[in-house]
C-alpha cells in the first residue's frame, strides 16, 4: 500500500488523521514559517493554524491595503459548536486585517445530501450559526451571507468548471465509487462555485480571497484551485536561468482569441496584437527586459523576481477578463487542526457530549467539562509526582484553543499542572470558570443581535 492511500484526507468520514505534520507534507500544504503575520491571533500564536496554501498572496495585498476577501460556508444542519467557532475566530482575524467577508450557507448541499427542506435550512443557518457569528463579533457592514439557493451564479460556475475534472479525478481525490451518489459529486463542484465566485465582477472582481478550514476540507480546496488554474490563458513559471517565464494555455474556448486557427496554425496578427496585450498589461510593472516569442506562445522576464509573480500573474487574469475569459485566481487557505472533543476522541455534533454548543446553559457545560477526558493522573500523590498531560487534557486544550486569550496566564497553568502543582480538578475549575465568561459573553452579545440577523445578509439572501 502506497502512503497516499493510507492517509487519505475525506470531508464526509468522522475518522480523521491527526499526524498533522504527515498530512502537511503529503499534501504539500505549505507551514506557516516566515509569514510573519501582522498581529497574529490565539490560534496562529498557539499553532493551531499549522498549515496553508498561498496565504502570502493574501497578506501581501492586505500590507499594501489592496482589496482581498474571506469565504467560508456552513452547513446548515446541526447546531453550532466550539469546533465551528474555529473558523469565524480565523474570519474575524483577517476581516480585521481588512477582507470582506463571505459566507455561503450550504443549503443545496444539506437539501441533496441530508434530505432537509431549504426553508428549515434558513431557519437553522440564520438562528444556529449566523447568529453566532454575530455574536462572536463579525462586523455586519463588511459581511455577506448568501445561501447557495438563491444565488444562480454559483450553481452556474458549478457546472460550467464541470468541463475542467472528470469521474476520474473525482475518484482519485474523493474516493468515489460507481455507487457514489452523484449529489455527492455536485457538491464539490457547487462548492468550487462557492470559493470562487467572489472574484466576479459583481461580487468585487478579481482579488485573493482566502478560505480557513479544517484540514479534512482540504480536498474541496486542492480541487478548486486546480479547477481554477485549468481555466487561465496565461501561466506564469519561474523559469530555469532566474526570472519568470509567461506560457499561453491554449484551450478550446480561447485558441481563436490566441491566434491558434484552423489545424494548429499560428495566425500571425492575432497572436501579435495578444502579445501587444501582454506588453501592456506588463508595462506598468517596469520590467527592464521582456523578451517575446510569439510563435512559441512564450514571453520571458529574465529580471523578475519570485516575489513579482504575484503582480505579473494579477496582471495577466486582469488582461484575461478584458479578453473574455474567467481570469480566476486558485484561492488560498489556511488549516487548523482540529480540537479533541471532551470524551477524550472526535468532536461531534452528533455526540453532545463530545463537545460545547454555543448555546448550552452554564449547567450543562459545567457538566460537560467535569466528565472530561483528563489528563491528571490518577491519585493526587502520583499527580504531584508525575504532574498532567496538557496534550490530552480536555480542559487545558479548551483553554489553549477558545477560552484563556492571554498567552502568560495559559504557560503558568500549562507550568503548574505539568509539574503537578496544579491538581485536575483545579485545572477544570479553571476551564469552566473561563467558558463561563465566554458563553456569557456570546449569549449577551446573541442578545443584543436578536433583530439584526438581516444586516448580515446580502441582499439576495433577504
Ligand atoms: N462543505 C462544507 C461543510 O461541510 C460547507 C461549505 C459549503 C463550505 N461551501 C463552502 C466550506 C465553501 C468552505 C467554503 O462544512
Amino acid at each position: 500500500m502506497s502512503v497516499a492511500d493510507d492517509l487519505r484526507i475525506d470531508p464526509w468520514s468522522s475518522q480523521q488523521s491527526t499526524d498533522y505534520a504527515r498530512i502537511r507534507d503529503e499534501f504539500g500544504l505549505g507551514t506557516m514559517e516566515g509569514l510573519d503575520l501582522p498581529n497574529p491571533g490565539m490560534l496562529h500564536r498557539r499553532g493551531i493554524v499549522f498549515a496553508q496554501r498561498d496565504l502570502g498572496v493574501v497578506l501581501d495585498a492586505a500590507r499594501r491595503k489592496n482589496p482581498f476577501g474571506v469565504l467560508t460556508g456552513l452547513m446548515p444542519s446541526g447546531r453550532m459548536h466550539l469546533g465551528h467557532s474555529m473558523v469565524i475566530e480565523q474570519v474575524k482575524w483577517f476581516q480585521s486585517q481588512g477582507a470582506d467577508v463571505t459566507i455561503a450557507v450550504a443549503d443545496l448541499e444539506a437539501h441533496a445530501t441530508r434530505g432537509m427542506s431549504l426553508e428549515k435550512c434558513r431557519e437553522n443557518a440564520l438562528k444556529e450559526y449566523v447568529w453566532n457569528y454575530a455574536a462572536l463579533g463579525l462586523d455586519p457592514d463588511r459581511t455577506s451571507v448568501y445561501f447557495q439557493s438563491s444565488r444562480p451564479i454559483v450553481q452556474r460556475l458549478g457546472f460550467t468548471l464541470g468541463k475542467r475534472t472528470n469521474l476520474s479525478e473525482m475518484e482519485s481525490i474523493y474516493g468515489f465509487r460507481g455507487e457514489t451518489n452523484l449529489a455527492h459529486v455536485q457538491a464539490p463542484m457547487v462548492q468550487a462555485g462557492d470559493i470562487l465566485h467572489p472574484q466576479l465582477d459583481e461580487y468585487g472582481g478579481l482579488r485573493p480571497i482566502v478560505v480557513p478550514v479544517g484540514v479534512d476540507q482540504d480536498p474541496h480546496i486542492r480541487l478548486t484551485r486546480d479547477l481554477a488554474a485549468r481555466t487561465n490563458w496565461f501561466n506564469v513559471k519561474p523559469r530555469k536561468s532566474g526570472g519568470l517565464s509567461i506560457g499561453l494555455s491554449v484551450q478550446d474556448e480561447n485558441s481563436a482569441k490566441l491566434g491558434v486557427g484552423d489545424r494548429g496554425r499560428i495566425d500571425r496578427n492575432v497572436r501579435g496584437a495578444i502579445f501587444d496585450s501582454i506588453h501592456s498589461a506588463l508595462e506598468p510593472l517596469g520590467f527592464a527586459d521582456v523578451l517575446s516569442n510569439p510563435k512559441h506562445g512564450l514571453i520571458e522576464l529574465p529580471g523578475a523576481a519570485s516575489r513579482d509573480r504575484g503582480a505579473v500573474r494579477m496582471a495577466l487574469l486582469a488582461l484575461e477578463r478584458n479578453l473574455g475569459g474567467m481570469g480566476m485566481l486558485p484561492p488560498s487557505s489556511t488549516y487548523h487542526r482540529f480540537a479533541i472533543g471532551m470524551t477524550g476522541d472526535k468532536m461531534s455534533s452528533s455526540r453532545p457530549e463530545t463537545t460545547i454548543f454555543l448555546d448550552d446553559e452554564i449547567s450543562v457545560m459545567e457538566k460537560k467539562v467535569k466528565r472530561a477526558f483528563s489528563g491528571g493522573q490518577s491519585t493526587v500523590e502520583e499527580h504531584r509526582r508525575l504532574g498532567g498531560d496538557c496534550d490530552k487534557d480536555v480542559a487545558f486544550q479548551y483553554l489553549l484553543t477558545f477560552f484563556e486569550p492571554d498567552d502568560a496566564a495559559l504557560e503558568e497553568i500549562r507550568r503548574s499542572y505539568t509539574s503537578g502543582d496544579m491538581l485536575a480538578a483545579e485545572i477544570k475549575t479553571i476551564c469552566i470558570d473561563r467558558a463561563t465568561e465566554w458563553l456569557g459573553d456570546i449569549a449577551e452579545k446573541r442578545s443584543a443581535f436578536e433583530d439584526r440577523i438581516d444586516d448580515f445578509l446580502a441582499p439576495d439572501a433577504l
